[in-house]
Formats: structure tokens, C-alpha cells, sequence
């Protein structure tokens, strides 16, 4: 039962149903943020401390998976909904358990379910409340086990970007991006799972940076990119006082900027002094960041973040791990925008693990120039009566293309 409370009755126990906004200093003028997320138990009264510090008045929780305003209830496990396993529908291709379409829905279902419980995660620690381990480990599993069903559907989903205050999407991008390198390098399931879970976290040191820092639109100040960049330092605070964290966990949140080539921070570490989970994160941090967009800039194609990366193969990032990188994204990964030798423009809409120049492209500019309102679906592995090949990819940006509406038109 939901149910409207004054901020003062509210106890550690009780499970917050509504989401809580409230303002923060911005400069001047005050910014109104996302203070916690739909979905967060409270575990200690620093939380609740610090939303009646944010001026708040009255509060929903939901007493069904809490505490009663009264008192006295028990509070439940909070569980991340399952995804059902994919329906094995079409032959998978070599290397993949199930096919990329048969994979699609449960890996969309995962991604959604595991960001908002991350979000609430992140929220909760922000406020200085407890983790839930339980929880997160059973997001790392879900992710683990999608990207071992079929890894390119949990890929082609990063490129969807959320931006939310303690960045959860990009987490949870981050952690399918790294999942995706190590797979290729051979990991086992179990290493995979705790590797997830620590990815997932890479960037848990945000929740103890000021919002007005941490939701800056533009570049920050030399002092406040000095505070930001100790979020590496924090992390491995918070996961230092979680349960059954391991040394090589931590190493994420702690070197995830390190640069191969002793560029990066907190400690200007260099080639093998970086732990080689470390060094896969920073690539997969690098990618997000590039082809996210900012109100600085925008995001950049990702074949285009691709070869950027891959340009600095030995400098900033270690070789072996770009390539790996490189063979799992695809020469031409997910929603890059191409041009085939018949002059029919496109985008990829599925990735073909075994040969990837020959992808499947959604064809929507005929060679005639002509536009489709719908995209026709092109095998370019099925040579049919003449030959089609990528010659180029081309920027979104500038041919007025909404990618994602017409990858939602041929995936479903
Ligand atoms: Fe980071
Ligand atoms: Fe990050």
C-alpha cells in the first residue's frame, strides 16, 4: 500500500515508493535534482537526514515492501525481475548460443531492469545508506549471462545513453562493453559475474561528489575537475566497507582512468602496473564517453570513437585489449550510418559475428536518392544478383538521421 507520510515519521526500514527531487545550490540560483529514485529502502537515518536537510515536507512510501509509518514490519528482499530466457527461434551463427534478434528482448529487459537497480543503488549510497550486494550480484549474473547467450545484443543496446546523476546507464554500459572484451579474451562465467559487478561500480565513487559538481552542464573549473577526478579515490572507499569485495574489484574504481602510457589518474600508473581489468574498463569508459553527447559536444558516431581509439592502440590503451575490443563492437558496430557501393544508404541493425564488413543494413535511401519511410532489411553476407560492400561510414549529424527510430522499425 502506498502512502503519504510527513518527513518526520519517516524510519530506516521504510521503502520510499515516489521519487524525491529538491533543489541544490547551482552558482546563484538554486537547481532542482534528482535527490532518490523511485524504488529505495532506507537503511540509515543519515539518508534521512540529509533529505530533511533538502527542505522536504512529505514523502510516499509503500508499505507492502516496507516498514509501516506505525512500525513493525519486516522488510523483504527487493528483487530485480528476471528476464525469462530468450526463445530460441533462429539458428544462432557460429560463436553465439542463441540468435541476436531471439537475444534482443531478453537483453533489453535486462538492461532495464538492472540500470533502475542500480540507479536506486547509487541513490541510496549517495544518501549514506548501505548497498545492497545481494542485489548487485544478481545484476552482474543477468548481464554475464545475456552477453554468454548472444554478446551482441547486450553491446548494441550501449548505445542507448540515459543521463541520470550518478550516471547508472553509463555504468551499466560500461560493464557490457568490458563483459564484451573479456568474453573474447576467453573469461570464465564465474570471473565474468564478479567482473560485472565490479564494472558496474567503476564509477560508485560519483555518489560521494557535491550534485552541483557532479550535474554540471558545461566544463567544470581546474578546482572542480580536481574534485570530480577523486571520485577514483572514493570508490575504493565504498567498496572497502561493502561485504566480499575483493582486491581486484576495488583495482576497477581506482584505475579505471589510469592511461597505459602513465597519462592518466589518480596515481599516473603505466603499463603493467595497471590491472588488465582496469585497462579493458578504461577503454570501455573511453568509448561511452566519446559517443555520448554533451552539452559541450556532441557524441560522436561510434565507428568514428572506434578508430579514435584505436589510433591510440599502445599509447593510451594497451594493443591486445583494443583489438579485442575492436573484434567485439565490429568494424561497423550497431547504428553506424553507411554507404554501400550501390550508392543505397543505411545503418547496421545487426552485427554478423563472422565476417564483420557484412553485417545486416537497413536500407532507407535508395541508389536513386530516394527515401524509404521504411527500412528494408539487407544481408550483405547474402550475395544475391550483384555484390553489395560498405565504402564508407557517415556522420548521423550530418544527414538529419534519427538512428535509433528506424533501428526500433527493423528490431522491434
Ligand atoms: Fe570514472
Ligand atoms: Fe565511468
Amino acid at each position: 500500500m502506498k502512502k503519504k507520510i510527513g518527513i518526520d515519521q519517516l524510519e530506516v526500514g521504510m521503502y520510499m515508493e515516489a521519487s524525491v527531487e529538491g533543489s541544490v545550490a547551482k552558482g546563484a540560483s538554486k537547481q532542482n535534482v534528482l535527490l532518490l529514485g523511485k524504488g529505495v529502502l532506507i537503511t540509515s537515518t543519515n539518508q534521512i537526514r540529509r533529505l530533511k536537510a533538502a527542505g522536504l515536507g512529505d514523502v510516499t512510501i509503500d508499505t507492502t515492501k516496507g516498514k509501516d509509518s506505525d512500525g513493525g514490519t519486516d522488510v523483504p528482499q527487493v528483487e530485480i525481475p528476471q528476464p525469462k530466457e530468450s526463445a530460441k527461434e533462429s539458428p544462432p551463427p557460429k560463436g553465439r548460443e542463441v540468435a541476436y534478434k531471439d537475444e534482443l528482448k531478453a537483453a533489453r529487459k535486462t538492461k532495464a531492469a538492472v540500470t533502475a537497480a542500480l540507479k536506486g543503488t547509487m541513490e541510496s549510497a549517495a544518501l549514506g545508506g548501505t548497498m545492497d550486494r545481494q542485489k548487485l550480484d544478481v545484476a552482474g549474473k543477468l548481464i554475464t549471462q545475456s552477453v554468454f547467450r548472444n554478446v551482441d545484443a547486450m553491446v548494441g543496446l550501449t548505445r542507448i545513453k540515459e543521463h541520470d546523476p550518478y550516471t547508472a546507464t553509463h555504468c551499466v554500459n560500461v560493464c557490457v562493453l568490458v563483459l564484451a572484451v573479456a568474453h573474447a579474451d576467453g573469461i570464465d562465467k564465474s570471473t565474468a559475474e564478479m567482473l560485472a559487478t565490479a564494472t558496474l561500480l567503476h564509477d560508485i565513487g560519483k555518489t560521494k561528489i557535491p550534485l552541483e559538481i557532479l550535474n554540471k552542464p558545461g566544463r567544470f573549473e581546474p578546482h572542480e575537475l580536481e574534485e570530480m577526478r577523486k571520485h577514483t579515490i572514493y570508490g575504493e572507499e565504498v567498496l572497502r566497507e561493502m561485504p566480499g569485495v575483493t582486491e581486484e574489484m576495488m583495482y576497477i574504481a581506482t584505475q579505471h582512468h589510469e592511461m597505459f602510457n602513465g597519462s592518466g589518474y589518480p596515481n599516473k600508473l603505466s603499463g603493467e602496473e595497471i590491472h588488465r581489468f582496469g585497462q579493458m574498463t578504461a577503454v570501455a569508459d573511453v568509448y561511452d564517453a566519446l559517443t555520448s553527447s554533451r552539452v559541450y559536444k556532441p557524441a560522436l558516431p561510434p565507428s568514428f570513437a572506434l578508430t579514435r581509439i584505436y589510433h591510440n592502440r599502445d599509447t593510451e590503451f594497451r594493443k591486445d585489449i583494443v583489438d579485442l575490443f575492436v573484434k567485439s563492437l565490429g568494424l561497423y558496430p550497431v547504428g553506424s550510418l553507411v554507404i554501400l557501393n550501390t550508392g543505397e544508404v543505411g545503418f547496421v541493425c545487426e552485427p554478423n559475428p563472422e565476417n564483420s564488413r557484412q553485417p545486416k543494413v537497413g536500407v532507407f535511401i535508395s541508389r536513386y536518392k530516394r527515401q524509404r519511410m521504411v527500412p528494408t532489411v539487407i544481408d550483405l553476407a547474402v550475395t544475391g544478383t550483384e555484390k553489395r560492400e560498405i565504402v564508407k561510414v557517415l556522420d548521423p549529424a550530418k544527414y538529419n538521421v534519427d538512428v535509433d527510430r528506424m533501428l526500433k522499425m527493423t528490431t522491434g
